[in-house]
């Protein structure tokens, strides 16, 4: 029995890549527990289609948003996902045409890669965005003022401020208002999700 239950020693904090890491976590629960009652192809076939899609579009968006801050470990970080994009098609087949023993090597390998992955490579990524986006709103609040509230909503100091001054530097997060993954505008009074209204802040900087 190998541990993939996620626990908070593998939070990231960054909601969106949490949320994606505990449904990795729980699908290769799924896939081992399908291996070990031994049963049907089809079931184990179905596990790792969803296994390879779900990893495919995590690694997808983790890549995307480490590019969109210049992130500068981005090639060994990369190379990470490739080793086990790789090492997954690799296996695939094996397991699939009811190879016990490759089911066991490849699910030895995915608990001991996802526990080093997440623990040290997407800690130290998330730290990196969080602080890309920190620093680009405070950038923001020098040249364009800070926001202040009156009247019980959220006002901004300046004209400038209000205006559409571009271009903004972006993320990719789950917009709290569309509910859709998409770009956001790092703005001096939070994140900006490029598909809502203009003054929809989706994310908040210091409790993502
Ligand atoms: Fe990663």
């Amino acid at each position: 029995m190998r541990h993939f239950t996620w626990s908070p020693e593998h939070e990231v904090f960054i909601a969106q890549i949490d949320a994606e890491h505990r449904d990795l976590f729980q699908i290769a629960e799924g896939l081992e527990q399908t291996m070990e009652a031994h049963a049907p192809s089809a079931d184990i076939k179905e596990h790792l289609q969803a296994l390879t899609a779900h990893l495919e579009d995590h690694f997808s968006h983790e890549e995307w948003l480490m590019q969109s801050v210049s992130y500068p470990s981005y090639g060994w970080h990369k190379q990470q996902h490739d080793t086990a994009r790789r090492r997954l098609k690799l296996f695939a087949p094996l397991i699939e045409g009811g190879d016990a023993e490759a089911a066991d090597v490849f699910l030895e390998f995915l608990a001991g890669w996802m526990q080093d992955h997440t623990g040290v490579t997407d800690r130290m990524m998330a730290a990196f965005v969080r602080n890309y986006e920190r620093s680009h709103a405070t950038d923001a609040f020098e040249r364009w003022g800070a926001p202040s509230r009156s009247g019980g909503g959220l006002r901004v100091r300046t004209a400038a401020a209000t205006a559409d001054v571009g271009p903004f530097p972006k993320t990719m997060r789950f917009c709290k208002v569309c509910g859709d993954q998409t770009t956001h505008e790092i703005r001096a009074r939070g994140l900006a999700c490029v598909k809502c209204a203009e003054r929809s802040v989706s994310a908040d900087l210091d409790r993502d």
